[in-house]
């Protein structure tokens, strides 16, 4: 079932050099997490560490060190920003899942298949109080106002989403919309509050963030297509959740519009009525193939991703920012 998707990688695309980069203070950054995972009442850190223990990439919090460190922070806050910011994304995965009924996350069960969906919204409350706590210790009131005007647009995308569900009419920009705010924000704010907190010129923070706020927006494009053309087992989730849940994104949005009327009826039967079977899932990806709708929301994902790449133009040339190049293209290519 899955789609091959030809990629074309410009030079190198691995998040390695930049993982590597920021080893040392990652380092920091996972003993902080681990730490503040910590609660008497047991469930929480049964919960929380069932879902950190299975990795994931920690994109946002390599981020957050790596952006302090092209601008030679020379403090630490950045280490307790970049925890901060890997909380209230988990605290969206957890909620994330409740909201969306997907089963798998990281190669695992899902929290909420394990412990139920009370327990995950509220442990995922949790780790959001806690990722302000962290915040508040940094005492950067800028970094808190990113931080937390963050957590409301992510909130804000999800309801949107919501509404958009079901509806074959929702526009490009529509969606576009929803997964700037619910995706693209998070990367934007961990982008910028590395330069915030080293009080670096205004310009090189607005670079910054307008990095993350493009590469976030590929990132989603790249994960709504992965959807339907990637392989369960690399991406740790299942594929045709979206699909199952009327959820509209880009590959759907264009498979519509280019589609016949045939193909619209069938488009609005599975998408508006939510009763998509395995065989429609199937028939959607070979639509999709046919309509160039998964190939073209990469191509997409291309476009955010030079815009993100051409945000560095401020900053010379140096090891960390061909390490963020190079991130640009992992987030284009990857197939988890
Ligand atoms: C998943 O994000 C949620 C989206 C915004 C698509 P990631 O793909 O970064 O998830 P992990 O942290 O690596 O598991
Ligand atoms: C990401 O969207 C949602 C958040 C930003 C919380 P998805 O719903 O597509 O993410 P996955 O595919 O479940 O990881
Ligand atoms: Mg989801
Ligand atoms: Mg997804």
């Amino acid at each position: 079932m899955a789609v091959v998707v030809p990629f074309e990688p410009q030079g190198s695309n691995s998040l390695d050099r930049l993982v590597e980069l920021v080893a040392a203070d990652m380092d920091r950054v996972n003993a902080t997490i681990l730490t503040r995972t910590g609660s008497e009442v047991t469930m929480i850190p049964e919960v929380a560490n069932h879902l950190i223990s299975s990795g994931g990439k920690r994109l946002r919090p390599v981020l957050t060190l790596a952006m302090a460190r092209l601008v030679d922070h020379g403090g630490d806050g950045h280490i307790k920003l970049a925890a901060a910011v890997e909380f209230m994304h988990t605290a969206t995965l957890l909620h994330d899942d409740v909201v969306d009924e997907s089963d798998m996350r990281r190669g695992k069960l899902a929290a909420r298949m394990v412990w139920g969906n009370e327990a995950s919204v509220l442990v995922g409350d949790f780790l959001l109080g806690q990722a302000f706590k962290m915040m508040v210790e940094v005492g950067s009131l800028k970094a808190l106002e990113i931080l937390s005007a963050a957590a409301a647009v992510i909130a804000e995308g999800e309801v949107m989403q919501l509404a958009a569900a079901n509806n074959t009419a929702t526009t490009e920009d529509e969606y576009l919309a929803v997964i700037r705010a619910k995706t693209a924000e998070l990367f934007a704010a961990a982008c910028e509050v590395g330069p915030v907190i080293a009080k670096r010129p205004k310009a090189e923070q607005a670079a910054c963030r307008s990095f993350g706020m493009n590469l976030g927006i590929a990132f989603q494009l790249v994960d709504d297509a992965l959807d339907y053309g990637g392989v369960a087992a690399k991406l740790g989730k299942n594929v045709g959740d979206d699909f199952r849940d009327g959820k509209i994104t880009l590959p759907v949005v264009l498979a519509f519009r280019r589609g016949t009327d045939a193909e619209r009826d069938f488009w609005r039967r599975v998408i508006e009525k939510s009763e998509a079977s395995d065989a429609d899932l199937e028939h959607a990806i070979g639509l999709m193939v046919k309509q160039r709708a998964i190939e073209d929301t990469i191509q997409r994902a291309r476009h955010y991703g030079a815009i993100a790449r051409d945000a560095l133009g401020l900053f010379p040339d140096s090891p960390m920012k061909r390490a963020l190049e190079e991130a640009v293209e992992f987030t284009i290519s990857r197939t988890h």
